[in-house]
């Protein structure tokens, strides 16, 4: 009989808790079913502290059903560098009291790469979630995360054709690609009755197909005063007509108050503080469309079809606008592409393909499939 296979599974920040949730509890049901055949699996979960506010962390935990962490490395915010080596340095003893069989990390945040070359440097397989993903923009931290994780990851697990694409180009040997699906749409689909029934749109005063939701939080977007100037203009005067729901981000705050923005003289837009992730689904599912530089969002609009409008030159996820009911805009076509939107139908585009709600399943089974002996 094998001893069990021990997975230290790394989250850090809002999307990853997302991605992380469909892992654990595909890992739980692997070890219900096992009854003496198959392989156990020993997970240990990391939080490695990225994020950190209730409403960035804890509403995750809690409406995704995560088990508290096995370890909280409690790095918090900082720079690129010192966040960077702060997770390092945490994430290093864990890693060499634990011994994994793999080092799992998910998407694109700076935790994925930090975790991914402590664990590399210590020989440890790594196994990268939402692997392959490029928006071919290097002045995005998140693309740099990217190319360093996928360089350095033993097992790329992908979720979509694209995905595969581009890390042949980049060389990765075909052998360690292997294409699993869109692993948010697992926790979408498994938590969409949950949803619909806290009454979001009720409790906010909204009714479906008739307001937008906006979320903004990329430094291209909030970090440059002209541009988050420009933004709040055209939402002030999109306000006049439809009412906008905008939970701020942390950093957008801190950018408002620092140029001295604010939304206080226009009725028509609520800005709250972060949304938990239940209400951001009801949100998403329901509005006329949305206006984000979020990738998740992007995703969860397609799978509902509600129209998108991300506000970046480039996406890493190219399915939402070949298949999905993505489009790009910016600052400078904003207000034309926001016209031509709401002239057109209110649902837009098809579900990718594996968008099914069995991603982590199919996970679980490459990381038993795939595992050092
Ligand atoms: C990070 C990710 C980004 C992801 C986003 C989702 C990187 C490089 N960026 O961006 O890919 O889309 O999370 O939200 O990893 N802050 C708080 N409370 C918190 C967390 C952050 O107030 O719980 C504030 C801090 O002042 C911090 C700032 O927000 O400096 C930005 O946080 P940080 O984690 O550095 O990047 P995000 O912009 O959240």
């Amino acid at each position: 009989m094998l001893s069990p296979l021990k997975l230290l599974l790394v989250a850090g920040a809002r999307p990853n808790f997302i991605k992380i949730a469909p892992v654990i509890h595909a890992i739980w049901a692997n070890n219900a079913a096992c009854n003496g055949n198959g392989r156990l699996i020993d997970c240990c979960l990391v939080h490695t502290g990225q994020h950190y506010d209730s409403a960035m962390s804890d509403v995750f935990f809690r409406e995704l059903g995560i088990p508290s962490p096995n370890h909280d490395l409690e790095v918090g915010s900082g720079s690129h560098a010192s966040q960077t080596a702060n997770i390092m340095r945490a994430f290093e003893p864990v890693c060499i009291h634990e011994k994994p069989d793999w080092v799992v990390v998910v998407g694109d945040v700076n935790s994925t790469m930090a975790c991914t070359l402590v664990a590399a440097k210590l020989g440890i397989p790594v196994a990268h979630i939402e692997a392959g993903l490029r928006s071919f923009d290097r002045d995005m931290p998140e693309e740099i995360n990217r190319l360093v994780t996928d360089a350095l990851a033993d097992l790329l697990l992908t979720p979509s054709a694209d995905g595969d694409e581009n890390l042949r180009r980049e060389g990765i040997p075909e052998a360690k690609i292997r294409r699993v699906g869109n692993v948010m749409i697992d926790s979408l689909i498994a938590q969409i009755e949950v949803a619909e029934a806290i009454g979001t749109l009720q409790r906010l005063g909204l009714e479906p197909g008739r307001y937008v939701y906006v979320t903004l939080h990329r430094p291209s977007n909030v970090d440059i005063r002209e541009n988050l100037e420009v933004i709040i203009r055209e939402l002030s005067s999109l306000s006049e007509h439809w009412p906008i729901v905008f939970p701020i981000h942390p950093r957008t705050r801190q950018r408002m108050v620092a140029f001295g923005l604010s939304f206080d003289a226009q009725p028509g837009i609520r800005p709250l503080e972060p949304l938990g992730y239940l209400d951001s689904l009801n949100l998403t599912r329901h509005a006329r469309f949305l206006l984000t530089d979020s990738g998740g969002l992007q995703e969860e609009s397609t799978y509902f079809r509600t129209p998108c409008l991300t506000l970046r030159p480039n996406t890493e996820r190219p399915v939402t606008l070949t298949i999905g009911s993505n489009r790009l805009t910016s600052v400078a076509t904003l207000r034309a592409d926001i016209t031509q939107l709401l002239a057109e139908h209110s649902r837009l585009g098809q579900t990718p393909p594996l968008w099914d709600g069995h991603t982590a399943g199919r996970i679980v089974d490459e990381l038993l499939i795939n595992a050092r002996q």
